[in-house]
């Protein structure tokens, strides 16, 4: 066996944002840099000698060549076993359900979700612990230290491996298994839905369409919607994935799914339609011309939830990031069950999950999931609405205004100014703060501010803190505001600004979203001097 130490100085730049490290793929590709941040991975985390680790991707570009670094890093490092997606692939929940399944010490994911991916794109990567969800911020933060003083890294002196056909191989001293990325997971799904109501739904004449969007879960959609549930293989668009995802932006929203969107708002529409992201674990819902809103979607996941076997017994509890809409915290005070609001981000709701506080989980950025894996997840979302809808038999645009009807509706928008210069950005979040002071009580058109603050968290659960996660507007009806910098851009900094009012009246429920609330969308520009600071006058993504 020939381990390798190699010599190496630190990047200053490997800290891992909201969900991992994600940079351009020349960055990963420059010499040392992929295997620094895995060394600090390996460093930080400690793993005892032959633990098992679990390792695949979305499948982008770079993903074939960081496999074959990683398990030469991980043969070098003392790890005995790894269990490889075959391909390199597993999508991201995926991953998070095979970590779980077989106790591994944790798993490696190579994805940068959904931004788009090439040569010139994206690239990322991140680590999950044993319960199969992102690390905690101890952890990224001990590898992001580790990342600035390392020297040295280990690493094995072999042939590639294999990783295209199934079993077993050894790499030095370490096993590594290739398994089939899809079974465990299409196993899974099939112990929570009611597959044979499903299937007969999709019998029945109700047409559905999935964009996997060139991504991961193309195979997934195939094995689990047409092939154990009986949809039509061409319900299933843009199966095949491809490195660059075909040039697409695979984010599964109005904009970056117009192929879905044209056919769904379009003439003979199917009865539903849905999308998931790069890496599987977003999802969009539509129906027959009707958008469902991903913090609505959530919302009425938790209050149909008994319709699905896994949730029979009811919910634990609900949590969401703070900028996602309250519509789901309606349904909770309903249930008479806790809603917690978290950070943005999927590694805020792990701890509540393994103290069995939550059940359901999601986030306005097109994430749902529970505790099935500590992942948010695209194909679930979608096996839980046909569930919802092979009980119900009504028409998705039904079941949701009924909700409305039922809870009032949480009227949500989100306004994204992608590629803005580091300092506009700063500046405006510096110039919020600053206000903080003299907001409260000011009154703009009809509405009053009552409250202005950087949200901050507790965890319940382990009490650690986490500050300056996002400025928040609350109005004196509950209406809010929310500003805040993606973690998770690999290009100057895009500001996100949320928007959520409130209506109970069931008389205005069929207002346009964007006419709801473009009072607030004035409120919002102004108290930011956005124009001013930043020159835009139009967001680049209304989500
Ligand atoms: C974005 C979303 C966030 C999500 C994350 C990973 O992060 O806003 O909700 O968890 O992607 O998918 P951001 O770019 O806002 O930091
Ligand atoms: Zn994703």
């Amino acid at each position: 066996m020939n381990i390798k130490t190699i010599a190496t100085s630190p990047f200053s730049d490997q800290k891992p944002g909201t969900s991992g490290l994600r940079k351009k793929v020349p960055v990963f590709q420059q010499a040392h840099y992929l295997e620094n941040f895995v060394q600090s991975i390996f460093d930080s985390i400690r793993a005892p000698t032959g633990a098992t680790l679990v390792l695949g991707g979305d499948g982008r570009y770079y993903n074939r060549q960081a496999i074959q670094v990683i398990l030469k890093m991980a043969a070098a490092n003392g790890y005995g076993k790894v269990l490889v997606g075959r391909g390199g692939i597993l999508s991201t929940p995926a991953a998070s359900c095979v970590i779980r399944k077989y106790q591994t010490f944790g798993g490696i994911i190579l994805s940068a979700s959904h931004n788009p991916g090439g040569p010139t794109e994206d690239f990322g990567i991140k680590f999950n612990s044993s319960n199969g969800g992102p690390a905690t911020e101890t952890v990224t933060e001990a590898i992001y230290a580790t990342s600035k003083t390392i020297k040295q890294y280990r690493i094995l002196e072999a042939a590639d491996v294999a990783i295209d056909t199934l079993g077993s191989s050894r790499l030095g001293e370490m096993t590594v298994e290739m398994i089939d990325p899809v079974a465990d997971y299409a196993g899974l799904m099939e112990s929570l839905f009611d597959f044979a109501a499903i299937r007969e739904l999709l019998a029945g004449g109700f047409n559905i369409r999935f964009d996997a969007m060139h991504a991961v879960n193309g195979p997934y959609a195939l094995e689990i919607l047409h092939r154990r549930l009986g949809a039509p293989a061409a319900s299933i668009m843009n199966a095949v994935p491809l490195e660059d995802f075909g040039g697409g932006h695979p984010d599964p929203n109005l904009t970056y799914a117009h192929d879905l969107v044209e056919i769904m708002y379009g003439a003979n529409a199917p009865d539903f339609g849905a999308a998931s992201d790069g890496d599987g674990d977003r999802n969009m819902i539509l129906g027959k011309h009707f958008f469902v809103t991903p913090s609505d979607s959530l919302a009425l996941l938790a209050a149909n939830a008994t319709l699905a076997p896994a949730y029979k017994k009811g919910l634990a509890g609900v949590a969401r990031s703070m900028p996602t809409s309250a519509a789901v915290d309606r349904v909770a005070q309903a249930l008479n069950i806790p809603c917690f609001e978290t950070p943005t981000g999927w590694k805020f709701f792990g701890n509540l999950m393994d103290a069995g506080k939550v059940t359901l989980c999601g986030e306005e950025s097109f994430g749902t999931g529970s505790d099935h894996v500590r992942e948010k997840d695209g194909l679930w979302a979608v096996l839980f609405w046909l569930n919802i809808l092979a009980a119900r038999k009504q028409p998705v645009e039904q079941i949701v205004r009924e909700h409305w009807a039922t809870y009032g509706r949480n009227f949500y928008s989100r306004y994204d100014y992608e590629g803005l210069p580091t300092e506009a950005a700063n500046g405006v979040m510096q110039h919020l703060r600053d206000s903080f002071a003299i907001l409260p009580g000011k009154t703009f058109g009809n509405y009053t501010v009552q409250l202005c603050d950087d949200f901050s968290y507790a965890d319940p659960v382990d009490g650690s803190v986490s500050n300056k996660q996002g400025v928040r507007l609350i109005f004196t009806d509950g209406s809010r505001i929310v500003f805040r910098l993606s973690g998770t851009g690999t290009e100057g900094a895009t500001l996100r600004i949320y928007l959520e009012a409130f209506e109970a009246n069931a008389a205005r429920h069929q207002l346009d979203a964007q006419q709801a609330l473009a009072e607030l969308v004035r409120i919002a520009l102004e108290v930011a001097e956005l124009q001013q600071r930043t020159g835009r006058d139009k967001p680049t993504v209304i989500t």
